[in-house]
């Protein structure tokens, strides 16, 4: 018999798990048992897993080498029959969605922080992913929370820490460990998806493209899958090795911290095609040769033209958006007749639609786009999607991108972050603003912005009939412009107040302006409307993306 300990154990209080699991500073999950207390936690609120598969791997951040040999002793001490695990602890994120679906596991755990920076004082997570692929619904995380708070013993697996530098089985108690190729089963997926001899002519042509693994988790999926499999030369792939801080960097594909991908996209001799992924390989940043995509704008023209992938060949059965990602998505859904979806913020909110088959294609305004192959977004997945298209059309991303909106018009749209206001400052602009909402409606402001609607957005999910409240106040006007106001959900300092903006342009409309010139009346209205430089003290965002 295996050497069962349960060993003693002292509550914390403060592991509530967030929009993506827990997410604390490493020198918290230093803490004695805090690791262990919340893997137990988690353990102690499923049910039925006795002699079943838990798939664990992380994006390779400080600390995930400590806690995966934790997490596989728990595992043992709790009963699961099997663990996988990727070589050296490694799994992106979509990567391990697709791996429990594919080996039918009971669930897994994603170590990571996603796109936070990392190291020593640097950010670590921890997040359970259930049977389908996705993230846990609430009511798990909620009774893991409330597990937390009373936990006195967890039960552990005595044994020497497992090699996982090598593919192959090994026994930790009763418990079997299969150390796994992290890249070959996600690779082979890729494959069934897309036109990989499509894409291998593409790059035989002379098409040049960079993308950057911004020294994180899809530096290894990237080197195979686009330098090895479909032969763009090397060096297409840059920052390829994951590193336990990034490079000192911050793994977050977008225009700030991918600055020097924009810019190389934009000087006379780059590339034709330039990309990025995060942290943990869910995100993604798409920009052409003189052409930056917006999120938004790529999830719509995805949608819009995935039928030029083999997966997807078939047609798509609908659309999902997060509420303040533009409603790009929404023209293309109207003129083809699919189901259009609005979600709240936060990949979860897809899964229910995805499971139902009510929609195909997801994505989101903060960089994340994906579709029914796994229950996470997918960053890599969006490239080769993007490449599978530029293969298929034999047009530039900038050729494209006009071509979309010619066809359904042009969703200008901008978003303004106030990092690390003061929470009370932020709660009571967000309070004023929500009393405010009804006298709006009708109200004409700046000669042409009338008010259509005001609200703080709620969901009904059509699938479950659950409810989501207070995701987001929305001020849309009768020309199809919109401001949207939200507190971050995943900021770690103070409050982070995010405002959406977006103005719609005919398809016959001016496409061509400056999008920063095209929002400054929206702008000037959403201060005007809540105050926002005079109570938080700031003249200008933190960041704009
Ligand atoms: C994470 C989630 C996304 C969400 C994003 C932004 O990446 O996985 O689904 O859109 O955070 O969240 P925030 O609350 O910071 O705007
Ligand atoms: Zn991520």
């Amino acid at each position: 018999m295996a050497n069962i300990k349960s060993i003693k154990t002292t509550p914390y209080q403060d592991q509530k798990p967030g929009t993506s699991g827990l997410r604390k500073r490493v020198p918290v999950f230093q803490q004695p048992n805090y690791v262990e207390n919340f893997v137990q936690s988690i353990f102690d609120s499923l049910e039925g897993f006795e002699g079943q598969t838990l798939v664990i791997g992380g994006d390779g951040r400080y600390y995930n080498d400590v806690a995966i040999q934790k997490a596989i002793k728990i595992a043992a001490g709790n009963g699961f029959g099997k663990v996988m695990v990727g070589r050296d602890g490694l799994l992106s994120t979509p990567a391990a969605s697709h791996i429990i679906r594919h080996y039918k596991a009971f669930g897994g755990l994603v170590l990571s922080a996603s796109h936070n920076p990392g190291g020593p004082d640097g950010d670590f997570g921890i997040k359970y992913n259930i049977g389908n692929g996705g993230p846990a619904p609430e009511k798990i995380t909620d009774a893991a929370f409330a597990r937390t708070k009373v936990i006195d013993s967890y039960k552990m697996v005595e044994a020497p820490d497992v090699a996982l530098g090598h593919i192959g089985t090994q026994r930790v108690g009763d418990m079997v460990v299969e150390v796994i190729d992290p890249v070959a089963d996600y690779a082979a997926l890729m494959e069934t998806l897309f036109d990989f001899t499509a894409i291998r002519a593409l790059f035989a042509s002379g098409f040049r493209m960079r993308f950057d693994a911004m020294h994180a988790i899809t530096g290894p999926y990237a080197h195979r899958i686009l330098e090895e499999m479909l032969g763009a030369p090397e060096g297409t792939v840059i920052n390829g090795t994951p590193s336990q801080d990034f490079g000192g960097g911050h793994p977050d594909p977008n225009l700030v911290y991918a600055k020097d991908l924009y810019d190389l996209l934009m000087s006379p001799d780059g590339p034709d095609f330039g990309a990025a992924s995060d942290g943990d390989g869910d995100r993604n940043l798409i920009i052409g040769k003189n052409r930056f995509v917006t999120p938004s704008d790529s999830l719509a023209i995805l949608a819009a033209n995935a039928a030029l992938a083999p997966g997807y060949a078939t047609g798509i059965a609908g659309i999902a958006r997060s509420m303040p990602t533009s409603a790009a998505a929404d023209k293309v859904a109207e003129k083809r007749g699919l189901e259009m979806h609005e979600t709240p913020t936060g990949w979860k909110f897809f899964g229910n639609l995805l499971d139902a088959g009510r929609v195909t294609i997801c994505g989101e305004e903060s960089a994340g786009t994906g579709s029914n192959h796994v229950r996470e977004k997918d960053g890599l997945w969006a490239v080769l999607l993007w490449l599978n298209i530029l293969a298929a059309r034999k047009q530039s991303v900038d050729e494209i991108v006009r071509d979309h909106w010619q066809t359904y018009g042009r969703n200008y749209y901008t978003r303004h972050d106030y990092e690390e206001v003061d929470a009370a400052v932020a709660n009571t602009l967000m309070d004023d603003l929500r009393a405010k909402l009804p006298g709006l409606v009708g109200q004409s402001f700046d000669d042409d912005l009338t008010v259509a609607y005001a609200d703080d957005f709620t969901y009904h999910d059509p699938v479950d009939g659950s409810t989501s409240s207070k995701q987001g106040i929305r001020i849309g006007f009768t020309d199809g412009s919109r401001i949207v106001f939200r507190l971050s959900g995943t900021g770690t300092v103070g409050a982070t107040l995010r405002l959406y903006l977006e103005r719609y342009e005919a398809a016959d409309g001016r496409h061509d302006l400056d999008t920063q010139t095209a929002l400054e009346p929206l702008v000037g209205l959403a201060d005007r409307l809540a105050g926002i430089r005079e109570r938080t003290g700031r003249q200008s965002p933190s960041v704009i993306t």
